[in-house]
Protein backbone atom coordinates (compact mmCIF):
# COMPACT_ATOMS: atom_id res chain seq x y z
CA UNK A 1 0.00 0.00 0.00
CA UNK A 2 1.01 3.55 -0.95
CA UNK A 3 2.41 5.53 2.25
CA UNK A 4 0.32 8.68 3.28
CA UNK A 5 1.39 11.96 1.65
CA UNK A 6 2.75 13.93 4.38
CA UNK A 7 1.61 17.05 3.57
CA UNK A 8 4.30 20.07 3.21
CA UNK A 9 6.86 17.70 4.21
CA UNK A 10 6.34 18.32 8.25
CA UNK A 11 8.64 16.65 10.31
CA UNK A 12 10.65 15.43 6.95
CA UNK A 13 14.23 15.34 7.36
CA UNK A 14 16.16 15.86 4.15
CA UNK A 15 19.61 16.74 4.82
CA UNK A 16 22.61 16.88 7.44
CA UNK A 17 23.40 20.39 7.50
CA UNK A 18 26.48 22.47 9.77
CA UNK A 19 24.99 25.55 9.23
CA UNK A 20 22.24 26.33 12.00
CA UNK A 21 19.81 24.25 14.55
CA UNK A 22 16.73 25.60 14.99
CA UNK A 23 15.09 24.19 18.16
CA UNK A 24 11.18 25.14 18.01
CA UNK A 25 9.89 23.54 21.33
CA UNK A 26 12.40 25.91 23.27
CA UNK A 27 12.89 28.97 20.60
CA UNK A 28 15.88 28.66 20.02
CA UNK A 29 18.26 29.41 17.48
CA UNK A 30 22.13 28.48 16.79
CA UNK A 31 24.50 29.24 13.64
CA UNK A 32 27.44 26.70 13.56
CA UNK A 33 27.40 26.94 17.75
CA UNK A 34 26.64 30.08 18.30
CA UNK A 35 23.54 31.59 20.27
CA UNK A 36 21.49 33.99 17.82
CA UNK A 37 21.57 36.31 20.83
CA UNK A 38 25.37 36.59 21.15
CA UNK A 39 25.38 37.26 16.94
CA UNK A 40 23.27 39.92 17.04
CA UNK A 41 24.67 41.67 19.99
CA UNK A 42 28.45 41.08 18.48
CA UNK A 43 28.59 40.44 15.13
CA UNK A 44 29.14 41.99 11.74
CA UNK A 45 27.19 40.82 9.23
CA UNK A 46 30.28 39.89 6.94
CA UNK A 47 31.23 37.68 10.25
CA UNK A 48 28.08 35.53 9.88
CA UNK A 49 28.71 34.59 6.01
CA UNK A 50 32.46 34.04 6.76
CA UNK A 51 30.99 31.55 9.67
CA UNK A 52 27.84 29.87 7.48
CA UNK A 53 30.64 29.84 4.66
CA UNK A 54 33.82 28.48 6.86
CA UNK A 55 32.38 26.96 9.82
CA UNK A 56 34.55 29.26 11.92
CA UNK A 57 34.71 32.57 12.64
CA UNK A 58 37.18 34.79 10.77
CA UNK A 59 40.23 36.45 12.80
CA UNK A 60 40.53 40.62 12.15
CA UNK A 61 42.31 39.70 9.01
CA UNK A 62 40.23 37.20 7.37
CA UNK A 63 37.16 39.63 8.68
CA UNK A 64 38.46 42.66 6.64
CA UNK A 65 39.45 40.48 3.96
CA UNK A 66 35.51 39.50 3.34
CA UNK A 67 34.23 42.69 4.35
CA UNK A 68 36.69 44.18 1.08
CA UNK A 69 35.47 41.48 -1.08
CA UNK A 70 31.64 42.00 -0.80
CA UNK A 71 31.98 45.62 -1.22
CA UNK A 72 34.42 45.15 -4.19
CA UNK A 73 32.32 42.53 -5.77
CA UNK A 74 29.21 45.02 -5.12
CA UNK A 75 29.58 47.18 -7.99
CA UNK A 76 27.09 45.58 -10.77
CA UNK A 77 27.68 45.31 -14.24
CA UNK A 78 26.55 48.38 -16.86
CA UNK A 79 24.36 46.23 -18.53
CA UNK A 80 22.31 44.32 -15.72
CA UNK A 81 21.86 48.60 -14.15
CA UNK A 82 20.94 49.56 -18.22
CA UNK A 83 18.46 46.20 -17.73
CA UNK A 84 17.12 47.09 -14.87
CA UNK A 85 16.56 51.03 -16.05
CA UNK A 86 14.05 49.59 -18.35
CA UNK A 87 11.86 47.42 -15.63
CA UNK A 88 8.77 48.90 -15.14
CA UNK A 89 8.88 51.12 -12.24
CA UNK A 90 5.73 49.58 -10.51
CA UNK A 91 6.92 45.77 -10.95
CA UNK A 92 7.30 44.25 -7.16
CA UNK A 93 10.72 44.64 -5.88
CA UNK A 94 10.57 40.65 -5.53
CA UNK A 95 9.79 40.10 -9.29
CA UNK A 96 12.82 42.96 -9.99
CA UNK A 97 15.21 41.16 -7.79
CA UNK A 98 14.45 37.66 -9.04
CA UNK A 99 14.90 39.04 -12.92
CA UNK A 100 18.09 41.42 -12.21
CA UNK A 101 20.01 37.90 -10.41
CA UNK A 102 18.85 35.78 -13.09
CA UNK A 103 20.74 38.64 -15.64
CA UNK A 104 23.73 38.73 -13.08
CA UNK A 105 24.02 35.05 -14.35
CA UNK A 106 25.16 35.82 -17.80
CA UNK A 107 26.98 38.39 -17.40
CA UNK A 108 29.80 36.33 -14.50
CA UNK A 109 32.18 34.51 -15.99
CA UNK A 110 31.97 31.94 -13.22
CA UNK A 111 28.24 31.48 -13.38
CA UNK A 112 28.78 28.01 -14.84
CA UNK A 113 31.68 26.97 -12.94
CA UNK A 114 30.86 24.34 -10.72
CA UNK A 115 34.13 24.57 -8.72
CA UNK A 116 34.28 24.70 -5.33
CA UNK A 117 36.80 28.22 -5.50
CA UNK A 118 33.69 29.37 -7.89
CA UNK A 119 31.30 28.84 -5.76
CA UNK A 120 32.94 30.30 -3.28
CA UNK A 121 33.46 33.10 -5.26
CA UNK A 122 29.94 33.36 -6.96
CA UNK A 123 28.75 33.68 -3.19
CA UNK A 124 30.71 36.59 -1.90
CA UNK A 125 29.74 37.84 -5.58
CA UNK A 126 25.82 37.49 -4.97
CA UNK A 127 26.14 38.62 -1.46
CA UNK A 128 27.39 42.20 -2.39
CA UNK A 129 25.20 42.71 -5.87
CA UNK A 130 22.01 41.36 -3.84
CA UNK A 131 22.35 44.68 -1.63
CA UNK A 132 23.54 46.87 -4.77
CA UNK A 133 20.34 45.94 -6.83
CA UNK A 134 17.97 46.16 -3.84
CA UNK A 135 19.45 49.96 -3.39
CA UNK A 136 19.67 50.77 -6.92
CA UNK A 137 16.38 49.80 -7.15
CA UNK A 138 14.76 51.88 -4.93
CA UNK A 139 16.01 54.96 -6.31
CA UNK A 140 15.86 54.15 -10.07
CA UNK A 141 12.44 53.67 -9.63
CA UNK A 142 12.06 56.78 -8.10
CA UNK A 143 13.16 58.69 -11.59
CA UNK A 144 16.85 58.91 -9.39
CA UNK A 145 20.52 57.42 -10.29
CA UNK A 146 21.74 54.40 -8.56
CA UNK A 147 24.47 55.42 -6.26
CA UNK A 148 27.62 53.02 -6.36
CA UNK A 149 28.76 50.93 -3.25
CA UNK A 150 31.81 52.45 -1.51
CA UNK A 151 34.86 49.85 -0.90
CA UNK A 152 35.62 51.21 2.45
CA UNK A 153 32.04 50.39 4.36
CA UNK A 154 30.24 46.87 5.64
CA UNK A 155 27.32 45.64 3.81
CA UNK A 156 25.09 47.14 6.08
CA UNK A 157 26.86 50.46 6.05
CA UNK A 158 27.42 50.68 1.88
CA UNK A 159 22.99 49.63 1.79
CA UNK A 160 22.07 52.64 3.71
CA UNK A 161 24.70 54.77 1.48
CA UNK A 162 23.42 54.10 -1.50
CA UNK A 163 19.26 54.17 -0.71
CA UNK A 164 20.27 57.59 1.20
CA UNK A 165 20.68 59.43 -2.12
CA UNK A 166 23.77 61.41 -0.24
CA UNK A 167 26.49 60.37 -2.60
CA UNK A 168 30.12 61.01 -0.58
CA UNK A 169 28.05 61.06 2.59
CA UNK A 170 28.83 59.04 5.61
CA UNK A 171 26.10 56.38 6.78
CA UNK A 172 23.70 56.95 9.47
CA UNK A 173 25.32 55.22 12.12
CA UNK A 174 21.77 54.37 14.31
CA UNK A 175 20.51 53.14 10.54
CA UNK A 176 23.27 50.58 9.51
CA UNK A 177 23.57 49.56 12.89
CA UNK A 178 19.94 48.07 12.78
CA UNK A 179 20.61 46.97 9.45
CA UNK A 180 23.24 45.24 10.57
CA UNK A 181 21.21 43.59 13.14
CA UNK A 182 18.86 42.51 10.90
CA UNK A 183 21.05 40.77 8.43
CA UNK A 184 22.88 39.08 11.10
CA UNK A 185 19.20 37.70 12.46
CA UNK A 186 17.95 36.49 9.36
CA UNK A 187 20.79 35.17 7.68
CA UNK A 188 20.20 31.51 7.86
CA UNK A 189 17.39 29.70 9.72
CA UNK A 190 17.89 25.82 8.46
CA UNK A 191 15.24 23.96 6.16
CA UNK A 192 13.70 26.66 5.32
CA UNK A 193 11.10 26.89 2.32
CA UNK A 194 13.36 29.32 0.12
CA UNK A 195 16.66 27.40 1.26
CA UNK A 196 14.92 24.00 0.56
CA UNK A 197 14.21 25.37 -2.87
CA UNK A 198 17.58 26.49 -3.63
CA UNK A 199 18.92 23.15 -2.28
CA UNK A 200 16.67 21.42 -4.82
CA UNK A 201 17.81 23.48 -7.85
CA UNK A 202 21.81 23.00 -7.71
CA UNK A 203 20.75 19.39 -6.68
CA UNK A 204 20.51 18.47 -10.20
CA UNK A 205 23.75 20.12 -11.01
CA UNK A 206 21.86 23.35 -11.35
CA UNK A 207 24.26 26.02 -10.90
CA UNK A 208 24.35 28.76 -7.79
CA UNK A 209 22.60 31.97 -9.80
CA UNK A 210 19.39 29.70 -10.63
CA UNK A 211 19.86 28.58 -6.82
CA UNK A 212 19.55 31.80 -5.68
CA UNK A 213 16.72 32.85 -8.27
CA UNK A 214 14.43 29.77 -6.37
CA UNK A 215 15.61 31.01 -3.34
CA UNK A 216 14.27 34.23 -4.10
CA UNK A 217 10.74 33.21 -6.06
CA UNK A 218 10.02 30.78 -2.85
CA UNK A 219 10.90 33.80 -0.47
CA UNK A 220 8.37 36.09 -1.71
CA UNK A 221 5.34 34.51 -0.45
CA UNK A 222 3.25 35.74 1.80
CA UNK A 223 3.51 32.33 3.77
CA UNK A 224 7.09 32.92 4.17
CA UNK A 225 9.39 36.33 3.37
CA UNK A 226 6.76 37.73 2.21
CA UNK A 227 4.49 38.26 5.78
CA UNK A 228 7.23 41.11 6.90
CA UNK A 229 5.46 43.40 4.34
CA UNK A 230 2.42 42.18 4.81
CA UNK A 231 2.39 42.27 8.50
CA UNK A 232 3.31 45.99 7.70
CA UNK A 233 0.40 46.53 5.82
CA UNK A 234 -1.57 45.07 8.75
CA UNK A 235 -0.36 47.90 11.22
CA UNK A 236 -1.15 50.39 8.93
CA UNK A 237 -4.57 49.05 8.12
CA UNK A 238 -4.75 48.80 11.83
CA UNK A 239 -3.96 52.82 11.68
CA UNK A 240 -4.26 53.44 15.80
CA UNK A 241 -3.63 51.41 18.76
CA UNK A 242 -7.03 51.65 20.17
CA UNK A 243 -8.48 50.04 17.00
CA UNK A 244 -6.46 46.75 18.09
CA UNK A 245 -9.39 45.15 19.69
CA UNK A 246 -12.04 45.95 17.12
CA UNK A 247 -9.75 44.97 14.73
CA UNK A 248 -8.95 41.80 16.22
CA UNK A 249 -11.83 40.95 16.89
CA UNK A 250 -13.79 41.75 13.28
CA UNK A 251 -11.27 40.07 11.03
CA UNK A 252 -9.29 37.68 13.49
CA UNK A 253 -11.84 36.01 15.97
CA UNK A 254 -15.58 36.49 13.38
CA UNK A 255 -13.28 36.96 10.22
CA UNK A 256 -11.48 34.24 8.66
CA UNK A 257 -7.90 36.14 8.18
CA UNK A 258 -4.19 35.51 9.69
CA UNK A 259 -2.14 37.70 11.66
CA UNK A 260 0.94 37.85 9.51
CA UNK A 261 3.89 37.69 11.10
CA UNK A 262 2.67 35.18 13.91
CA UNK A 263 2.98 31.53 13.65
CA UNK A 264 5.68 29.21 12.93
CA UNK A 265 5.62 25.20 11.14
CA UNK A 266 8.88 25.20 13.34
CA UNK A 267 8.38 26.99 16.08
CA UNK A 268 6.09 26.45 19.09
CA UNK A 269 7.82 28.80 21.23
CA UNK A 270 8.72 32.32 21.02
CA UNK A 271 10.86 32.49 17.80
CA UNK A 272 14.02 34.14 19.50
CA UNK A 273 14.73 36.31 16.51
CA UNK A 274 11.67 38.26 17.40
CA UNK A 275 11.95 38.71 20.84
CA UNK A 276 15.55 40.50 19.88
CA UNK A 277 13.86 42.07 17.25
CA UNK A 278 10.88 43.44 19.60
CA UNK A 279 13.43 45.49 21.63
CA UNK A 280 15.09 47.22 18.80
CA UNK A 281 11.78 48.21 17.54
CA UNK A 282 11.27 49.64 20.43
CA UNK A 283 14.28 51.48 21.02
CA UNK A 284 14.21 52.78 17.78
CA UNK A 285 10.31 53.55 17.98
CA UNK A 286 11.39 55.33 21.06
CA UNK A 287 14.37 57.37 19.39
CA UNK A 288 12.36 58.56 16.61
CA UNK A 289 9.81 59.86 18.42
CA UNK A 290 6.77 58.21 16.73
CA UNK A 291 6.24 55.10 19.03
CA UNK A 292 2.73 54.10 17.35
CA UNK A 293 3.46 51.56 15.26
CA UNK A 294 5.53 49.54 17.88
CA UNK A 295 2.36 49.73 20.01
CA UNK A 296 -0.14 48.70 17.90
CA UNK A 297 1.95 45.30 17.18
CA UNK A 298 2.61 45.24 20.65
CA UNK A 299 -1.03 45.13 21.71
CA UNK A 300 -2.00 43.17 18.77
CA UNK A 301 0.67 40.26 20.24
CA UNK A 302 -0.77 40.54 23.45
CA UNK A 303 -4.10 40.51 22.20
CA UNK A 304 -2.94 37.03 20.32
CA UNK A 305 -1.08 35.62 23.49
CA UNK A 306 -4.05 36.15 25.64
CA UNK A 307 -6.40 34.36 23.34
CA UNK A 308 -7.23 30.26 23.53
CA UNK A 309 -6.75 30.27 19.91
CA UNK A 310 -4.00 31.00 19.56
CA UNK A 311 -2.50 29.53 22.82
CA UNK A 312 -3.85 26.50 22.35
CA UNK A 313 -1.77 26.14 18.37
CA UNK A 314 1.10 27.66 19.75
CA UNK A 315 1.09 30.73 17.72
CA UNK A 316 3.86 33.41 18.60
CA UNK A 317 5.35 36.08 16.43
CA UNK A 318 8.17 35.46 14.02
CA UNK A 319 11.01 37.14 12.62
CA UNK A 320 8.60 38.89 10.37
CA UNK A 321 6.27 40.79 12.85
CA UNK A 322 8.62 43.14 14.99
CA UNK A 323 11.28 43.24 11.56
CA UNK A 324 8.02 45.15 10.02
CA UNK A 325 8.22 48.07 12.78
CA UNK A 326 12.45 47.95 12.73
CA UNK A 327 12.29 48.38 8.80
CA UNK A 328 9.19 50.80 8.87
CA UNK A 329 10.87 52.78 11.62
CA UNK A 330 13.69 53.16 9.54
CA UNK A 331 12.04 54.97 6.69
CA UNK A 332 12.13 52.08 4.37
CA UNK A 333 9.26 51.33 1.22
CA UNK A 334 7.42 48.64 2.44
CA UNK A 335 7.29 46.37 -0.57
CA UNK A 336 11.45 47.29 -0.04
CA UNK A 337 11.15 44.89 3.15
CA UNK A 338 11.15 41.45 1.39
CA UNK A 339 13.85 42.41 -0.92
CA UNK A 340 16.07 43.22 2.35
CA UNK A 341 15.26 39.43 3.40
CA UNK A 342 16.69 38.27 0.64
CA UNK A 343 19.69 40.81 0.77
CA UNK A 344 20.58 38.82 4.05
CA UNK A 345 19.08 34.94 3.48
CA UNK A 346 21.44 34.76 0.18
CA UNK A 347 24.55 33.89 2.57
CA UNK A 348 22.39 31.24 4.10
CA UNK A 349 21.24 30.11 0.75
CA UNK A 350 24.50 30.17 -0.74
CA UNK A 351 26.13 28.09 2.31
CA UNK A 352 23.38 25.34 1.86
CA UNK A 353 23.58 25.16 -1.72
CA UNK A 354 27.80 24.63 -0.96
CA UNK A 355 26.61 22.12 1.56
CA UNK A 356 24.58 20.40 -0.98
CA UNK A 357 27.23 20.81 -3.58
CA UNK A 358 30.24 18.92 -1.50
CA UNK A 359 27.83 15.89 -0.68
CA UNK A 360 25.14 15.78 -3.23
CA UNK A 361 22.63 13.27 -4.43
CA UNK A 362 19.63 14.59 -6.76
CA UNK A 363 16.06 15.83 -4.57
CA UNK A 364 13.76 13.55 -5.84
CA UNK A 365 10.21 12.92 -3.48
CA UNK A 366 7.10 10.91 -4.41
CA UNK A 367 3.99 11.33 -4.82
CA UNK A 368 0.69 8.75 -4.55
CA UNK A 369 -0.92 8.72 -8.01
CA UNK A 370 -5.11 9.73 -6.87
CA UNK A 371 -6.37 10.01 -10.69
CA UNK A 372 -7.89 7.53 -12.85
CA UNK A 373 -7.19 4.70 -14.73
CA UNK A 374 -7.69 2.94 -17.75
CA UNK A 375 -9.62 5.54 -19.67
CA UNK A 376 -10.53 5.46 -23.30
CA UNK A 377 -9.16 7.68 -25.62
CA UNK A 378 -11.81 9.94 -27.53
CA UNK A 379 -10.71 11.94 -31.07
CA UNK A 380 -10.63 15.36 -29.92
CA UNK A 381 -13.44 16.02 -32.50
CA UNK A 382 -15.54 14.08 -29.99
CA UNK A 383 -14.87 15.47 -26.54
N1 LIG B 1 -3.16 33.66 12.47
C1 LIG B 1 -4.23 32.90 12.81
N2 LIG B 1 -4.22 31.54 12.77
C2 LIG B 1 -3.09 30.93 12.38
C3 LIG B 1 -1.94 31.66 12.02
C4 LIG B 1 -2.00 33.08 12.08
N3 LIG B 1 -0.97 33.82 11.75
N4 LIG B 1 -0.97 30.80 11.67
C5 LIG B 1 -1.48 29.57 11.80
N5 LIG B 1 -2.75 29.65 12.23
C6 LIG B 1 -3.63 28.51 12.55
C7 LIG B 1 -4.15 27.84 11.29
O1 LIG B 1 -5.39 28.40 10.89
C8 LIG B 1 -4.27 26.40 11.72
O2 LIG B 1 -5.45 26.27 12.50
P1 LIG B 1 -6.31 24.88 12.42
O3 LIG B 1 -5.42 23.87 13.07
O4 LIG B 1 -7.54 25.19 13.19
O5 LIG B 1 -6.55 24.59 10.96
C9 LIG B 1 -3.09 26.20 12.67
O6 LIG B 1 -2.82 27.52 13.18
C10 LIG B 1 -1.84 25.65 11.99
O7 LIG B 1 -1.57 26.43 10.83
P2 LIG B 1 -0.92 25.86 9.50
O8 LIG B 1 -1.13 26.84 8.39
O9 LIG B 1 -1.36 24.46 9.29
O10 LIG B 1 0.59 25.83 9.95
P3 LIG B 1 1.84 25.73 8.99
O11 LIG B 1 2.95 25.23 9.80
O12 LIG B 1 1.51 25.03 7.72
O13 LIG B 1 2.08 27.27 8.58
C11 LIG B 1 2.69 29.54 8.68
C12 LIG B 1 2.96 28.12 9.21
C13 LIG B 1 2.53 29.51 7.16
C14 LIG B 1 3.90 30.40 9.01
C15 LIG B 1 1.43 30.12 9.35
O14 LIG B 1 1.60 30.19 10.74
C16 LIG B 1 1.03 31.48 8.78
O15 LIG B 1 0.35 31.56 7.76
N6 LIG B 1 1.49 32.60 9.44
C17 LIG B 1 1.27 33.92 8.91
C18 LIG B 1 2.28 34.19 7.81
C19 LIG B 1 3.68 34.39 8.35
O16 LIG B 1 3.90 35.10 9.32
N7 LIG B 1 4.68 33.78 7.67
C20 LIG B 1 6.08 33.95 8.02
C21 LIG B 1 6.67 32.71 8.61
S1 LIG B 1 8.31 32.98 9.17
C22 LIG B 1 9.23 33.02 7.78
O17 LIG B 1 8.96 32.37 6.82
C23 LIG B 1 10.37 33.90 7.74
Amino acid sequence: MAEVAKKGLEGIVVAESKTSLVNGQEGKLVYHGYDIETLAANAQFEEVAFLLWNERLPNKQELEGLRASIAHEAALPADVLAQMRQYPKDADPMAMLRTAVSALAMFDKDSEDQSVEANRRKAIRLTGQITTICAAWNRIRKGHDPIPPRKDLTLAQNFVYMLSGKANSEPDLTASNAINVYLVLLAEHGMNASTFASRVTVATGSDMHSGVVSGIGTLKGPSHGGANAEAMRMFLEIDEPENVANWFKTNIKEGDRRIMGIGHRIYKALDPRAAILEQHAEALAKSSGNLKWFQIAKQLADAARADSYFIERKLYPNVDYYSAIVLYTLDLDVDMFVPLFAMSRVVGWTAHMMEQFANNRLIRPDVNYVGPMGLAWVPVEQR
